[in-house]
């Protein structure tokens, strides 16, 4: 089987690793990749896999590529291709493509949308209005105490949320959205959600169309610093599975969210295909749905992948074709831990073009696997491109071990300006 991959990140080099383990696959592509993904070769045959220089967006260059190249399954990472339509438009030309479409992808692409859909169905998420006039959204706002997350409806590179706790902050948030236009068309619309407190998990589920198979969990760790202080990023860190539900507790968040999701999807006629990823928060009164993601979270992959025991081939060839109801998911019984080292200044402004040491004495580690993320090959040398860098992954028979092991891996390597949170993990170690 032939399968070209799109994105270039962290979660994409944790799928081309996972995929190139297959007996199925005798050829890979990434588009656009990165300098890691460009190191794996597939267990079949031992070919390289060939990174190809396209953008994520460049939607009919990538339908010409796996045309031309007769990929027999394209796997799409990132949101921004599936809310462009990138399913629609392999699918019309008879391609076979892994992701929703662009009817669906709707649940990452508009906030409005999910926030009324989560209500119409009873899916439990946070008490919410969506607004495009500010008078109405700043009166909404107030009767909250100004403690409330605003939200622009649209994509806007992950910082389109905008955590307020006073009617001041409030009021500047959405005058910034709505009327100064800060995310530009992203931000026509919003959504204020009330705050809600409680411990955050990410939950994923790997949907058919008609059944969805839900994950074990997993933590991520979005601000930059220790404590969760510091501005939010894309993720520095991840770990599964987390501590803070039972497996019947899980079961039951599973059913209370995907049930009516399922139900929902199929009066409205939407064909789900993929990832459905829920960022959830437990609070005193049970898991509510922040938001739903459309895709396989960034750095949660890494974790996940590292725990899948099944041919992932096999399981995303279910998912297009419908029959994961036959399909059980196993997980090895491992614990897993991935740190994020990112550019010095990420998640603001930072240097490209560092070089970065220590990749093959920590690649040689049991038990560790180093995910690229953005990262560039220069000469003989591997070098930093993007802010978040390298995901050193790990796993073991307990938490602590796969966390002692992730961080022995980071010690290994070295760029100028590395930043990296220690306390990945912490709190389900304490
Ligand atoms: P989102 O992109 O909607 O997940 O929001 C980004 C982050 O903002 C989430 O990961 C949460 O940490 C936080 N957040 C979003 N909505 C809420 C909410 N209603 N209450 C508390 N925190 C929230
Ligand atoms: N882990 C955060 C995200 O993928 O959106």
């Amino acid at each position: 089987m032939k399968i070209l991959i799109v994105g270039a990140g962290g979660r994409e080099h944790a799928l081309v690793w996972k995929l190139a383990q297959s007996a199925h696959v005798t050829q890979l592509w990434c588009a656009p990749g990165n300098a890691g993904i460009a190191q794996e070769r597939l267990a079949k045959n031992q070919s390289p896999v060939e990174c190809v220089n396209l953008g994520v967006e460049e939607l009919p260059k990538l339908l010409a590529f796996a045309r031309e190249r007769k990929a027999d399954l394209t796997v799409i990472g990132p949101d921004n291709p599936l809310a462009l339509g990138i399913v629609d438009l392999f699918q019309r030309h008879g391609l076979r493509i892994w992701g929703p479409n662009r009817n669906a992808a709707r649940f990452e692409s508009s906030k409005v949308f999910s926030q009324q859909f989560m209500e119409k169905y009873g899916i439990p998420t946070a008490r919410a209005g969506t607004f495009e006039d500010a008078g109405a959204a700043r009166a909404f706002a107030a009767s909250l105490g100004g403690r409330c997350a605003v939200k622009a409806d649209g994509l806007a590179l992950g910082k389109g949320v905008l955590i307020c706790t006073s009617v001041p902050e409030a009021e500047k948030a959405i005058g910034g959205i709505l009327i100064d236009k800060a995310f530009g068309a992203a931000g026509e619309r919003i959504v204020i959600q009330e705050l809600l407190e409680g411990m955050e998990i990410s939950l994923h589920a790997l949907c058919d169309g008609r059944v969805a198979k839900l994950f074990p969990t997993s933590q991520d760790h979005k601000r930059a610093l220790d404590g969760d202080a510091g501005l939010n990023t894309g993720g520095m860190g991840t770990y599964s599975p987390t501590p803070f539900l039972t497996g019947a507790q899980l079961a039951e968040a599973g059913r209370s969210i995907l049930e009516p999701w399922l139900r929902g999807c199929a009066a409205e006629g939407i064909y789900y295909q993929g990832i459905l990823y829920p960022g959830i928060m437990l609070t005193k009164d049970g898991p509510k749905v922040l938001e739903f993601n459309a895709r396989f979270g960034d750095p949660e992959t890494q974790v996940y992948l590292a725990r899948l025991e099944n041919d992932l081939v096999e399981l995303l060839d279910a998912s297009v074709s419908g029959t994961l109801e036959k399909t059980e998911l196993r997980w090895s019984p491992t614990a897993s831990v991935c740190v994020v080292m990112a550019s010095g200044g990420y998640p603001g402004g930072y240097a490209k073009g560092l070089p970065i040491h220590g990749l093959d004495g920590a690649g040689r580690l049991p038990g560790t696997k180093v995910f690229h993320a953005g990262t560039a090959g220069a000469g003989d040398r591997i070098v930093t491109q993007g802010g978040r860098v390298l995901g050193v992954t790990a796993w073991a028979d307990n938490l602590e071990r796969a966390r002692d092991a992730a961080y022995a891996a980071v010690e290994q390597i070295r760029f100028d300006g590395a930043q990296y949170r220690r306390d990945i993990a912490a709190k389900a170690l304490m």
